[in-house]
């Protein structure tokens, strides 16, 4: 007999329009929607037309004015500042009003862009929670990003207003935030007309007279500001990706499908109801952050946890168990690279025993390949189901998982289990030829995608079909290699571009590349992301210097990590280059970063019939093994 989950899949891909308006069904809107699905203008679809609604209004006043309005809504959960705050769905609805009203008395309107470069604390929830109340575009920037990061996304968005905080705080350092922030609105062209600066008591931010507010201050005076009906295909917001060059891509999601899409998600996918208290440990920054910590949680009714610390080192690697025992947490989302870092740690998993976790039940983990390592010794000493996940910042919600509120698969490890109800996953080769089953190919979604996706890139249509429409007609590229066995469980193995995982964070090696290519010494160069036990892969940078450089090769590395770190910003990781007297490349001129990879993670490799001149493949090992990341030549 079909399970749920079976029923729910065939039905989504052969009558979407009625599976997602049924779904839509559980949303408020000031309007119903024309169609479910407008497929007037492909490949341009839109979910919800002419339906009216507001996402705001949805995760907030929807649950005050049905009754749970005392209920938790936000838990602060801040180790690193030792403090604990909490808000009920009024207090949250109340502040969220409040800052509303700062908006707009600053002038912003409905489709002007907020960006957000903030700490994980509640006034940045209440920031984005406050744009989508007046229809305003919020733009959240991670903290981890350098001023010029920054800058580029400032240039981008052209936002009218600009929130941050004066600081972050890190394990071993307080990292100021303002100064960046300066320092990027100086490099923009494009300059906010104001700036509200949330002021931490441990750095108090110097103003911009004229230019700058205190948080505290505009809040005090505000009148709280009502929810305006947006179109459901108004964006929500926009958030910046890496691409493969070191201009990030603008990911727009859009109001209507994403409140569809994420609140659907939270039974099907996650197994949460109305009242769970629900963690993703991840950062506001990121689509996880934005899905899973303020929308989807919030939009369903739950009680969000928004953690600021990090799995090991604030104090101990018995944080997660503190954080899930304390707030009694039903399900939890974090990146393998968190669990690494624990079991690193703890091995044993000894400091779980002093936590009560009766009430935990699933943990989930996404945002670069569950390792069966971590993923075994999660259920050996969770004692619950460890469930695997793929989704993208331009999906914004899972493609493949076992469904728990649908249908608990058996897990197979390696494979985030199949497709989410929604998602037609197929395999193909470079010829858009469907694979046979176990056979390895690009992963590739039909079209349409379903709501909650990326409508497209920010202003810019024809990068949005380039980079994801244009090589598999019809298809989606999701830039994930992998394969789908006989049952359907699919494997994601790779990315098909030059995009790395570190830690969970998305990186563009070609980002990097452009960074190493301006010093001046450096006449050609590449960076690959090599294997990590605890990161996943780290970028590592191979530096052929120009003729009659006598500089020492030490400082030349030094500079360029040092530059990697001022231009795109700590969170690249770029801790390791080496300089080479060549690199290998193809007689065509095309560098052979496979192999390269493949030597750096000791793998079996295969001396490419194309290359130019195969001992330069021994030279590379060598400069490796120089480097602690190869065994040396075969
Ligand atoms: N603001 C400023 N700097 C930041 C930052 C932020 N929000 N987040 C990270 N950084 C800095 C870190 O301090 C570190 O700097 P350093 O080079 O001076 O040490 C650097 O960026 C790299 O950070 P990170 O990748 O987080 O490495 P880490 O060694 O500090 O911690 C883990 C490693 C595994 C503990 C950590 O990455 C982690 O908790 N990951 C969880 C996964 C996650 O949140 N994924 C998001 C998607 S689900
Ligand atoms: P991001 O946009 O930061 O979410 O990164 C998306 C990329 O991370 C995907 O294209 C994959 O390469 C990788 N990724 C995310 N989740 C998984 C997963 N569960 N398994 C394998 N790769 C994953």
């Amino acid at each position: 007999m079909a399970n749920l989950y079976d029923e729910a899949y065939q039905k989504s891909l052969k009558d979407p329009e009625a599976f997602w308006g049924e779904a839509a069904e559980d949303c408020f809107w000031y309007k119903k929607w024309d169609r479910v699905l407008d497929d007037s203008n492909t490949p341009f679809y839109r979910w919800f037309a002419g339906g009216e609604t507001n996402t705001a209004y949805n995760a907030l006043d929807y649950h005050v004015e049905n009754g749970r309005g005392d209920q938790l809504a936000l838990i602060f959960d801040s180790p690193v500042t030792d403090t604990i705050r909490k808000y009920t769905y009024t207090e949250l609805r109340d502040e969220v009003a409040r800052f509303a009203g700062v908006l707009k008395s600053q002038g912003v309107q409905k489709g002007d862009r907020v960006l957000i470069y903030m700490p994980m604390i509640p006034e940045a929830a209440i920031a984005m929670l406050g744009c989508a109340r007046i229809g305003a575009i919020h733009s959240v920037v991670f903290g981890g990003f350098a001023a010029k990061e920054l800058a580029t996304r400032i240039e981008d968005a052209k936002p009218r207003l600009i929130v941050s905080a004066s600081c972050g705080i890190e394990v071993k350092r307080v990292i100021k935030y303002k100064p960046l922030l300066d320092q990027a609105i100086e490099l923009a062209e494009s300059k906010p007309e104001k700036c509200v600066i949330y002021q931490r008591p441990m750095e108090i931010a110097s103003m911009v007279d004229g230019r700058d507010l205190d948080w505290a201050d505009v809040m005090a005076g505000a009148e709280p500001a009502d929810c305006v009906p947006v179109a459901a295909t108004d964006p929500l917001y926009i958030l910046y990706t890496s691409g493969t060059t070191g201009q990030p891509k603008g990911v727009v999601r859009d109001n209507g499908g994403h409140m569809v899409a994420l609140k659907w998600s939270m039974k099907a996918i996650y197994d949460v109801d109305v009242g769970d208290v629900y963690w993703a440990a991840s950062d506001v920054g990121w689509v996880v952050g934005h899905s899973y910590i303020v929308y989807a949680p919030l939009l369903k009714g739950c009680t969000t946890i928004m953690f600021e610390g990090k799995p090991v080192g604030t104090p101990d690697a018995g944080v997660f168990w503190r954080v899930i025992s304390e707030h009694g947490v039903r399900s939890m989302f974090t990146a393998p690279t968190a669990f690494r870092a624990i079991k690193r740690e703890d091995p044993e998993g000894a400091l779980i025993k002093n936590y009560d976790l009766s009430k935990f039940k699933i943990l989930f983990l996404a945002g670069e390949r569950s390792d069966p390592d971590t993923i075994q010794w999660s259920e050996n000493h969770l004692k619950v189901p460890v469930i695997d996940h793929w989704w993208q910042t331009e999906t914004g919600w899972a493609i493949c998982a076992n469904c728990m509120g649908l249908h608990h698969f058996p897990v197979r490890y390696g494979s985030p289990t199949k497709a989410v109800p929604g998602w037609d996953v197929q395999v193909v080769d470079a010829e858009c030829n469907p694979v046979k089953a176990g056979e390895i190919g690009a992963l590739v979604v039909k079209l349409p995608l379903p709501p909650g996706t990326l409508p497209t890139l920010w202003q810019n249509d024809e990068r949005f079909i380039e980079s994801y429409l244009a090589e598999f007609k019809g298809y989606y590229k999701t830039a994930d290699a992998g394969y789908i066995d006989a049952d359907g469980y699919v494997y994601v193995m790779s990315r098909t571009d030059d995009i790395i995982n570190v830690a969970g964070h998305r990186l563009s090696t070609g980002a990097m590349e452009e960074v190493l290519s301006d010093h001046p010494d450096v006449a050609e160069c590449a960076v690959l992301g090599v294997e990590d036990k605890l990161k996943g892969q780290v970028p590592v940078g191979f530096m052929v210097l120009k003729a009659g450089v006598t500089r020492e090769n030490d400082e030349i590395v030094k500079e360029v990590v040092k530059m990697v770190r001022e231009r795109i910003g700590p969170v690249a990781a770029f801790k390791t280059a080496t300089v080479v007297n060549r690199l290998p490349k193809t007689r065509s001129g095309k560098i052979l970063r496979g192999t390269i990879q493949k030597i750096a993670d000791n793998k079996e490799y295969k001396v490419p019939a194309t290359i130019d001149d195969p001992s330069i493949l021994n030279e590379m090992a060598d400069a490796l093994a120089a480097i602690g990341l190869a065994k040396g030549r075969k």
